[in-house]
């Protein structure tokens, strides 16, 4: 639950998570009224079986996942496919085993999309409690007046991507509907270019049908993953955030054509809503000590001053 509670000066508007430290507004823009967590590409396998190999995929989402925790409350946790590598009943359980406890401590409604590594009757049986058919996996959540819309990208038995006439005419039907804060997209393939070649083989096909689909909607952002790195850019004129992935992510310091993947470089994304901009924090999963000069008392000092009096105790060069 969120109060909002303003001081007498009027200056200071702060919205107090019960649990968290209140988010605070020192300067020009009112704290964001939702919170998502994007996270990507998860990968899991039965039986914890190393990915390649080499990835410990459930170890690395375990980890990610108490980097997300730390973040404090969250009114969505989304998901952008490529949840198991093999689609397999004992991978979407264990990923419901790590993800569900998390997600309730954060208060927060999990947004699960299908990727081209998901089988969609075993993630419908494990993961959303459906009859597990192979039709499209696409959902409306409302999140305090955001919706988000997941639609499905993925074409049964192969890795590229396409939305198809049928799931863009349902998605126009669902966005007839203006939702009180907008919508927020989220897919696997990104509709987006990459200049890393071996995705242009794996791309989304059809882009224009969607982007007819989404123009002059209230569509005010676009989640994907697919690619295992970070990437942002905008599609119809709506900004478009892909998350990395939380198993591998792709060593994008290397030229285009020599990128492969590396145990190394994980992290999720803090969507964040405003009343008229969105946007999108990539957070390592990598860490080390933290310095705690910023704590909540110094936040509380200069909560306590006028806007002028903040300026000159932090702002001005000595
Ligand atoms: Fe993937
Ligand atoms: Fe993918």
């Amino acid at each position: 639950m969120r109060d909002l509670v303003r001081d007498g000066s009027s200056h200071l508007t702060t919205v107090i998570d019960a649990g968290t430290l209140g988010a605070m507004q020192l300067g020009q823009h009112a704290p964001a009224s939702r919170t998502v967590v994007h996270i990507s590409d998860t990968h899991l396998l039965a039986a914890n079986t190393p990915l390649g190999g080499q990835y410990d995929t459930l170890g690395n989402l375990e980890r990610l996942l108490a980097r997300v925790e730390r973040t404090g409350t969250a009114d969505a946790i989304v998901f952008t496919g490529d949840l198991t590598d093999l689609g397999e009943a004992d991978a979407y359980a264990s990923l419901r085993s790590a993800v569900s406890p998390v997600a309730q401590r954060m208060g927060a409604e999990v947004v699960w999309v299908a990727g081209n590594h998901d089988e969609r009757a075993p993630m419908r049986a494990g993961l959303l409690g459906g009859p597990a058919d192979e039709s499209p996996i696409t959902s409306v959540t409302d999140v305090g007046g955001l919706r988000i819309v997941a639609i499905d990208s993925t074409v049964p038995g192969w890795h590229h991507g396409e939305i198809g006439a049928e799931q863009c005419a349902w998605l126009e039907e669902v966005l007839a509907e203006p939702a009180p804060l907008g919508t927020i997209l989220a897919m696997h393939h990104p509709p987006l270019p990459s200049h890393v070649p071996l995705f242009d083989i794996l791309e989304l096909r059809d882009q224009g049908a969607l982007a007819e689909a989404v123009r002059g909607t209230d569509v005010r952002a676009i989640l994907a993953g697919h690619l295992h790195y970070s990437l942002a850019g905008t599609f119809a004129g709506i900004p478009t955030f892909v998350a990395s992935a939380s198993c591998y992510t792709m060593d994008v310091s290397l030229p285009g054509q020599r990128v492969n993947g590396m145990d190394a470089g994980q992290s999720f994304h803090l969507i964040h809503v405003y009343d008229d901009q969105i946007t999108s924090t990539t957070v390592p999963v990598a860490s080390s000590e933290v310095g705690e000069y910023f704590s909540p008392a110094w936040y509380a000092a200069m909560a306590a001053m006028t806007p002028d009096e903040r300026l000159d105790a932090f702002s001005r060069k000595r």
